[in-house]
């Protein structure tokens, strides 16, 4: 039972919201430094307690920069040292369900990046272990937090395009850097930068597709409330894969098609998505995103993403979820849906003929 709610009594559907919310975080690393720990930091019902990661200096340096009082270089330790009522997970991939399991074991809200897990029987018995103590478990895939996917997400739902029959994805960028495969650019945002567990197959579990095409996958299954059926990848290598020919088969036999390349020699990350419907076309692209309805003949309308409205980011999320009872934009059904997809796209990849 978390904190808040033995502070309400016993009764788990009633929850003090006057209470705030002890959080703690490991993998204090790049990305954490980036969005969570500013997120947690600035939320009025969030005290963000204790931090985690191995390298004592960075860790020093990070929890002096967010007046973080709790320091810890062992997950297990910070777990048994602090009171927490929920995690932050930003750890590599390979870490992400031993440390979920062990904070969900100890009855707290988890808040896991992406991918949620190697395995889809690993995400499975999150979710189960998740709906059994009744606790919060979020995966920060981008597409629920993102104002331009939510805005295309309500207009398939309402039906604007009709029933969506095929979708084209494709994610044409350079992430070497992070992979450790081209030097990290200088200026990166952030306050440490990231390490290169990336390029470490042990702990990233395989290489652009596992990393961005997480976000990609989330994407349009997320968009079109479909779930994924067959599954068949060309990859030009299954440990650190950039160049990825993805064919995902969905429920009413739709098939979604994905084309990424990480190692593009092109300056600039171009982004083209197109759902396809009965009645019209919806289309995503970027960088900087825009959604454009074409309704043939009917009529078109595009939309830049800072004109449409603000889409709470994956901590507020999972805070609303926690304090409502209700459930998060990203759920672990969610992320366990996009690891089956990444599971069988490495599978596929490996048995293809060359
Ligand atoms: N949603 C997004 O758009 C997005 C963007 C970037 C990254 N991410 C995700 O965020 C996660 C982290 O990525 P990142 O780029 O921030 O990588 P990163 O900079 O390498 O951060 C990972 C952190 O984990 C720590 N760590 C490693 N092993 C640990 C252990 N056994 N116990 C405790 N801490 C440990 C590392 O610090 P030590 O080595 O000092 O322990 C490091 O600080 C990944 O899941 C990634 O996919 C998501």
């Amino acid at each position: 039972m978390s904190v808040r709610q033995r502070q309400a009594g016993t009764d788990r559907r009633v929850v003090d919201l006057a209470a705030r919310l002890r959080v703690g975080l490991v993998g204090a690393g790049w990305f954490a430094t980036r969005r969570h720990l500013p997120n947690l930091q600035s939320h009025s019902q969030v005290d963000l307690v204790a931090i985690c990661r191995r390298d004592q200096e960075k860790l020093g340096l990070i929890a002096d920069h967010f007046n973080i009082p709790g320091r810890y270089r062992d997950f297990d330790d910070m777990l048994h040292s602090e009171r927490l009522d929920a995690v932050v997970i930003a750890t590599p991939h390979s870490l992400h369900y031993p440390q979920a399991k062990v904070a969900l074991d100890r009855g707290l809200h988890v808040l896991l990046e992406k991918p949620m897990t190697l395995r889809a029987r690993e995400a499975e018995a999150l979710v189960e272990k998740a709906a059994e103590g009744n606790h919060v478990l979020s995966v920060a895939l981008n597409p629920p937090y993102w104002p331009h996917t939510r805005y295309a997400r309500d207009l398939i739902g309402e039906g604007t395009i009709g029933q969506v029959e095929g979708i084209s994805i494709q994610w044409i960028g350079n992430s070497e850097g992070v992979f450790g495969l081209a030097p990290l650019p200088d200026e990166m945002p952030g306050l440490v930068k990231p390490s290169l567990y990336r390029g470490d197959h042990a702990l990233s579990g395989g290489g652009h597709l596992m990393d961005t095409g997480s976000h990609l996958i989330s994407e349009f299954l997320w968009l079109s409330r479909m779930r994924p059926v067959k599954v068949a990848a060309q990859m030009d290598d299954t440990k650190l894969d950039m160049r990825i020919g993805l064919q995902v088969c969905l429920s009413g036999d739709v098939h979604a098609g994905i084309n990424c390349v990480g190692n593009s020699s092109f300056d600039g990350r171009r982004i083209r998505n197109v759902y396809y419907g009965t009645k019209g076309t919806l289309t995503i692209e970027g960088l900087p995103f825009s959604v454009t309805i074409d309704l043939q003949g009917r009529g078109s309308i595009q939309k830049l993403e800072n004109e449409m409205d603000e889409a709470p980011g994956p901590v507020e999320d999972f805070v609303l979820a926690i304090n409502e009872g209700r459930e998060p934009a990203s759920t672990g059904r969610h992320g366990a849906d996009v690891v089956r997809v990444l599971e069988a796209a490495y599978r596929s990849a490996e048995s293809v003929w060359k």
